[in-house]
């Protein structure tokens, strides 16, 4: 079957990755109330339908950070991504890049930096998760100028992680010996995936992380590392030595509050993406698309505003671009179609996008993707 949808690729990539990948992915924290709200409260929205404007010439061009975007769209950082296709960092990234829209590498990537830089041909933006030994995220932070990573995301609603029941029931971290040998027999049982990553797609391990200690061999270790050595100390002054090691434009992710939008714009970064890690962390709080207006109302003409969180579809980007936000980051559609197909799929996954948002302004009379505004949305 052709996939035609992002969700269409959700099924194809539950058929292809082992159960505890899919499950990781496609998770969110506790009941998934905010999970399922995500995806609910753009559902809600309505769009207006108008005619007869002049719409046969299409603009979906963005300026942000100083690059132009062939649409308003950013493939968000997700952890762990080498996992679900053969160095599937590299490969999202060179979709990304064709398609004309940034990819963000995730401090819990497989490749590193230099690996997804070098398969894209562009520096992908950077996602910095703060951890306790500053020493090590000065030299990432090095680095990863080094590489060119034109911007830093900073992300901040991990201050300690959520559970996600699926993760626990499915033995995610698997620790004891039943759970390693259910593991391998979820592996056996999804062989293309076996052979693509579990045997091509070495090392396994956490690229940036790697160079924090010899000692990690195993992706388990690396993840025990990343939990023991997360920082759950950092305030807004951190923001501070941040800013002194990193001289590019910097993106606060994980806001969801008016009072702490207020917070970075008078710190004084360059953007925020409104975002609730896509339902993975506190359960019961607001869906993204829910607390973007009051957001992009209280400090839009200070910094840009960015959102993620249940963007499933170009239909879904224009609502998100309606309520305030200058562009989308989209975690899972990009996840499950790496899963899924690879670097064909995240290509394919993008011109679905792309199509679906070009019909959509279409077809409420928007030409221009700039023109956007709260117009377009039904009372
Ligand atoms: C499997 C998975 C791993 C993720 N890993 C990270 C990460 O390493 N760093 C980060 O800032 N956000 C991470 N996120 C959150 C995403 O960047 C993004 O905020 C979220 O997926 C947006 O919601 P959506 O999946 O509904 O598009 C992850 C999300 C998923 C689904």
């Amino acid at each position: 079957m052709t996939p035609a949808s992002v969700l269409d690729y959700r099924e194809a990539a539950r058929r292809r990755l082992p159960r505890v990948l899919f499950d990781y992915i496609d998770g969110g924290s506790y009941a998934e109330e905010t999970l399922a709200a995500n995806v609910a409260d753009i559902q809600k929205l309505r769009l207006r339908q108008r005619v007869l404007k002049d719409v046969s010439r299409l603009s979906t061009e963005v300026e942000l950070f100083g690059q132009t975007l062939s649409m308003p769209v950013v493939l968000s950082p997700v952890g762990l991504s080498g996992m679900y296709a053969r160095r599937g960092e590299a490969q999202a990234a060179r979709a990304a890049k064709a398609a004309g829209v940034p990819f963000t590498l995730s401090t819990v990537g497989v490749c590193t930096a230099r690996e997804v830089a070098d398969a894209a041909g562009a520096p992908p933006w950077f996602q910095l998760y703060m951890t306790r030994d500053r020493g090590f995220m000065a030299e990432t932070l090095a680095r990863v100028a080094e590489v060119g990573c034109p911007v830093l995301v900073f992300t901040v609603d991990l201050a300690v992680p959520g559970t996600r029941y699926r993760d626990v029931r499915n033995g995610m971290v698997a620790t004891t010996p039943a759970q390693r040998f259910s593991q391998a027999m979820d592996g056996l049982l999804h062989p293309a995936w076996l052979w693509d990553v579990h045997i091509s797609g070495r090392p396994h391990t956490l690229g940036t992380v790697a160079s924090a200690s010899k000692d990690l061999k195993r992706l388990v270790e690396f993840w025990t590392w990343i939990g023991r050595n997360f920082d759950a100390s950092i305030t807004w002054d951190d923001i501070g030595w941040v800013r002194e090691h990193w001289k590019g434009p910097i993106v606060i992710k994980g806001v969801l509050d008016v009072a702490d939008a207020r917070e970075a714009a008078a710190i004084g970064v360059e953007g925020l993406v409104v975002s609730n890690h896509g339902g993975r962390q506190l359960d019961g709080a607001s869906s993204s698309i829910q607390a973007l207006p009051g957001i992009a109302d209280a400090v839009g003409d200070r910094l840009t505003v960015l959102m993620d969180g249940g963007v499933r579809s170009g239909l879904d980007v224009l609502k998100a671009l309606a309520s305030g936000a200058r562009a989308c980051l989209v975690g899972r559609a990009w996840a499950w179609s790496l899963g899924a197909r690879g670097e064909a799929g995240v290509a394919h996954m993008l011109q679905i996008v792309r199509q679906e948002l070009r019909v959509a302004m279409a077809l409420t009379g928007c030409a221009d993707i700039k023109s956007v505004g709260p117009d377009l949305l039904a009372e």
